[in-house]
């Protein structure tokens, strides 16, 4: 696959372009992502889905900007997917030919099913693993699927759209009719129970997005944010009794005015028949993740390798230099919770979140080495994305954080509570993260130290010159009863 990647998804509201950079083989990132409200079906509805000349000129315009950006960022392919305003159009032909011929952009467009399993596969794969119906409301169509230990099935796709809804019942001030029509549509989707519910699209995005703000939800990431359906319900009752003010004041931005009661609707119907969703999950990817993973992963079935995560890879790959320490750290790490966590009764998951935390520690000296905790923060925080939970990423970003001596501060784990462990669990694994950074101070090419624990002391032994070691550690801040003891 080429290095750099731009993927389209014309959509019935929006249009959006992503570009990905590959690090390695299934690593990538986010270089830019641009979108615009081309709205492709305006006036189609009442028109038999004829595609109108003001909306198609729209959209041709902004897919020629988006080409120049490609353009501007070295884009070597181009994948470009279009949805339901195309699917419907009995004139898409005319709107494919003349992008083809001015803009030399082949537009591939997709039907239901296809459309539900991208938006699946993306899910399935940069989200953390659960069992869950995922639903992305679009413009034109809402698609449906169930992923069930981590793969994809009954994918669903049906003629529910913010955009439809608005111009066929809202419009007319027919809401009744709005409920009367989603309810008939939604009586084809298989009645599975489950849990979690995963929201793509612009609609769904925008709800969470308000309700992260409403809450006052200390951390600014939408993928991954999780509520519950009890909070999602009593907010759309907010928004649809809302008058445009109103709706600013609940942090709706105004190009969503008109398309999100109708997007509102289509979750509150769902939900008032499945009682059994009970927690709601954001997710920032869909369509178009899912059409650049079904491309990178086409040799694995469209699933990462075990183990695999893509963003751990990226920060690996992009802001590591010294491989061989950073590999130390996570097995030193290791070793050391190993031996104590046991004693200090720390549940064994956060295994997990310690190793990672001390492999990406040193990513922030490649910006610059002063302030480099605070670097790897910043950077952990923000890029550290795909497949973990929020409290994963913000254990990870904090131990990285605080992993030079001093513990977490008070003040940070009140910013963050909710989404941290409690004071002493911080305090634990920080200090095996700064333990590790000091032990390896010395920077040895191979490892050597031998460790043991009994009565509640460390043992630390080697037949290195570990001068600096030592004196790092006597700079460390001890958590209470914790003693460290070279032999
Ligand atoms: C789509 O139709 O999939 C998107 O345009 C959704 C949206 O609301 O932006
Ligand atoms: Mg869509």
């Amino acid at each position: 696959m080429a290095k750099i990647t731009a993927v389209i998804d014309i959509g019935s509201n929006s249009a959006r372009m992503v570009i990905y950079e590959k690090t390695s083989r299934f690593a990538f990132h986010l270089v830019h992502e641009v979108k615009s409200r081309v709205r492709l079906p305006e006036n189609a509805y009442k028109n038999g889905g004829n595609l109108q000349p003001q909306a198609m000129q729209r959209t041709y315009d902004a897919l020629e900007n988006f080409l120049n950006i490609a353009s501007s960022h070295k884009v070597r392919k181009i994948l470009c997917v279009a949805t339901s305003a195309l699917r419907d159009a009995p004139n898409k032909n005319e709107f494919l030919a003349k992008v083809r011929n001015g803009l030399g952009l082949n537009i591939k467009v997709i039907d239901g099913e296809k459309e539900a399993s991208y938006g699946a596969i993306a899910c399935s794969n940069l989200l953390p693993k659960a069992d869950a119906m995922t639903i992305d409301i679009g413009g034109g169509s809402t698609e449906f699927s169930y992923i069930l230990e981590g793969k994809v099935t009954n994918t669903l796709s049906l003629e529910l759209g913010t955009v439809r809804l608005k111009e066929l019942y809202f419009d007319k001030d027919d809401i009744e009719g709005a409920r009367e029509y989603i309810n008939q549509e939604l009586d084809k989707l298989k009645n599975i129970e489950i849990e979690n519910l995963i929201g793509i699209g612009g609609s769904f995005r925008a709800l969470a997005n308000a309700i992260m703000k409403e809450i006052k939800y200390p951390l600014n990431k939408l993928h991954a944010f999780e509520f519950s359906a009890k909070t999602m319900l009593s907010f759309i009752e907010k928004v649809m009794s809302a008058n445009e003010k109103r709706l600013k004041a609940l942090h709706i931005k105004a190009d969503r005015y008109d398309v999100i009661k109708p997007g509102s609707l289509i979750i509150l119907e769902l939900l008032k028949r499945k009682s059994d969703i009970k927690n709601l999950i954001t997710s920032g990817v869909g369509v178009r993740e899912g059409v650049y993973l079904s491309d990178l992963l086409r040799h694995q079935k469209e699933i990462f390798p075990a183990n695999f995560n893509p963003s751990v890879r990226y920060l690996l790959d992009s802001y590591i230099t010294d491989t061989n320490h950073s590999n130390q750290l996570a097995k030193i790490a290791k070793t050391i919770f190993e031996l104590l966590a046991p004693a200090y009764k720390i549940d064994p998951q956060y295994k997990k979140e310690l190793v990672i935390a001390a492999k990406l520690s040193p990513i922030g000296s490649a910006l610059h080495n002063y302030s480099s905790n605070q670097h790897s923060y910043y950077l952990i925080q923000t890029a550290l994305e795909y497949g973990f939970t929020h409290k994963e990423i913000m254990l990870i970003a904090t131990l990285t954080k605080f992993a030079k001596r001093r513990a977490p501060s008070c003040e940070h784990i009140d910013e963050y509570k909710n989404i941290l462990p409690n004071e002493e669990v911080a305090e634990f694994l920080s200090f095996i993260i700064s333990l590790c950074a000091a032990l390896l101070t010395h920077r040895p090419r191979n490892l050597d130290y031998k460790f043991s624990f009994e009565d509640k002391c460390l043992h630390v032994s080697s037949s290195d010159n570990i001068y600096l070691a030592k004196e790092s550690i006597r700079k460390l801040q001890f958590p209470d009863g914790i003693r460290v003891e070279f032999l």
